[in-house]
């Protein structure tokens, strides 16, 4: 069916436009004045909002065997929370461990979402560890349309490589044209930490974020920085979380180092007191790269504002009270994540936007469209553009709320942002044309997403 949206007041990354816009088939055919549409056409007056190109979500975990237990979310659950919160395409970790086999575990995740998710969504392939076969799979999974991969510098024994299996994941990448994703801290380091701070009877949650200093983050960003500065492959450092970190990658990029950075939801808005609260209130606030200190936050908005951190992602990653509480006796078993998929476009729109932190083009750039361009899904998706997939995001920008858990569509018992405001939310999200979110409600069709095959572009 066709669907028309009138009086749209269109906010691409570095452009704004007033316009209808026509949508035929699930693709964008004509932006312009006064649009007329044939009898039967679906009409949304979005006169008094803004129309944002539907959000791209660079890193969840949805499937995740981790840390004795699995993630809460189903495709059903995360991408119908990430619909309401504005998001159309996301982008999840497929993370087989070292003692899996990577194409078995690829079919795995794609089986897992397949008719499963709401919206469109692509995956990063995890290469947690560099065998004889893996140069092979790797091709025919990037041949499937998995044009990315990630690699882990932390997580020893369990999704951790070492130097040399990173250095043939790199070499292999830049054949392939293939961007790395990495999380960058030393494992060696934590593992040590975390040894010492047991050793002295320190076991709660407040004591996560020393065993992980920020120290251990800048050695992880820079040596990941060195290794594609001598491969010459592209990098992408993801969940970025402190000034010392950042300074690591931007001194390589400034070397040239084809280097770009995510840095996530959290990290913009919670600090490390959220984890040292007693108890399980902490254990909630648990991830890695920890929560850190405050004065962190100002330096990730500065360098989001600047484009120097290309992107805002989740690391969306659901445990509940009962999974956090593996870790009572030990912060080293407490599950890492805190998932943000329904929150981030809101939160960041209200505390970026609305606080004067971020331009509005900007804000769509690095929640949206610059993420398209690095992963191969632009001008597909991160556009409102003719030939795009008409993945719209109608946003009323007079919603006053706040998070809740009571009100959240991710599968779990609490939520890391509880009470916070929100100034601004989807009144309609369109997945290809197809409205699949009213005002905070889902109305679409679940299992609608499409895996999303993408091409290699960083050669
Ligand atoms: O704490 C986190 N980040 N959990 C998910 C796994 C990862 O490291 O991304
Ligand atoms: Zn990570
Ligand atoms: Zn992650």
């Amino acid at each position: 069916m066709a669907l028309l949206i009138r009086n749209a007041d269109i906010v691409n990354a570095g452009s704004r436009e007033q316009a209808d816009i026509y949508v035929e088939s699930a693709t964008i055919t004509r932006i312009g004045r006064d649009l007329r549409a044939p009898p039967g056409t679906e009409i949304v007056d979005a006169r008094g909002k803004l129309v944002f190109p539907g959000f791209v979500d660079p890193h969840v975990h949805i499937y995740l065997p981790f840390m004795a237990t699995f993630a809460k979310d189903t495709h059903e659950t995360a991408s119908i929370a990430a619909l309401v919160g504005g998001t159309t395409t996301f982008i999840e970790m497929c993370c087989p461990n070292r003692n899996d086999d990577a194409l078995e575990g690829y079919q795995r995740w794609k089986s897992k979402a397949d008719g499963k998710s709401a919206c469109d969504y692509a995956f990063h392939m995890s290469v947690t560890k560099f065998g004889k076969e893996s140069e092979s799979q790797l091709k025919e999974i990037v041949a499937d349309g998995t044009a990315s991969f990630k690699i882990f510098l932390a997580y020893k024994n369990f999704f951790g490589i070492d130097d040399g299996e990173m250095f043939e994941t790199l070499e292999l990448a830049k054949r392939l044209g293939v961007i790395v994703t990495a999380h960058c801290e030393n494992a060696e380091l934590v593992a040590r930490l975390q040894q010492k701070l047991l050793a002295e009877g320190k076991t709660g949650p407040q004591w996560h974020e020393v065993s992980r200093p920020e120290s251990v983050e800048a050695d992880g960003t820079g040596h990941f920085a060195a290794f594609l500065e001598i491969t010459g492959a592209a990098g992408y450092v993801v969940h970025l979380s402190c000034e010392k970190a950042l300074n690591a990658a931007l001194a390589a990029k400034a070397r040239g180092v084809k280097l770009s950075i995510e840095s996530v939801l959290p990290h913009f808005l919670l600090d490390k007191t959220y984890a040292e609260r007693p108890g399980v209130e902490g254990m909630k606030h648990v991830m890695s790269p920890p929560l850190r200190a405050k004065h962190n936050q100002a330096a990730l908005w500065a360098a989001l504002a600047s484009g120097a951190v290309d992107t805002v992602g989740t690391d969306h990653c659901p445990f509940d009270l009962e999974q956090k509480l593996l870790g009572k006796d030990s912060f080293v078993s407490i599950p890492n994540g805190i998932p943000g998929i329904e929150e981030r476009v809101n939160l960041m729109y209200t505390h970026g936007v609305m606080r004067g932190r971020l331009e509005l083009d900007r804000f769509v750039d690095a929640t949206s469209t610059r993420a398209a361009r690095l992963f191969g899904l632009f001008p597909r998706k991160g556009a409102i553009a003719v030939g795009s997939d008409a993945d719209i995001v109608v946003y009323d920008p007079h919603y006053r709320g706040a998070v809740s858990a009571r009100t959240q569509h991710t599968n779990n018992d609490y939520n890391g942002f509880e009470g916070m405001e929100l100034e601004g939310r989807p009144s309609v999200v369109t997945v290809r044309g197809k409205v699949q979110v009213r005002d905070g409600n889902f109305v679409g069709e679940r299992g609608y997403g499409k895996f999303l095959k993408r091409e290699a572009t960083h050669f």
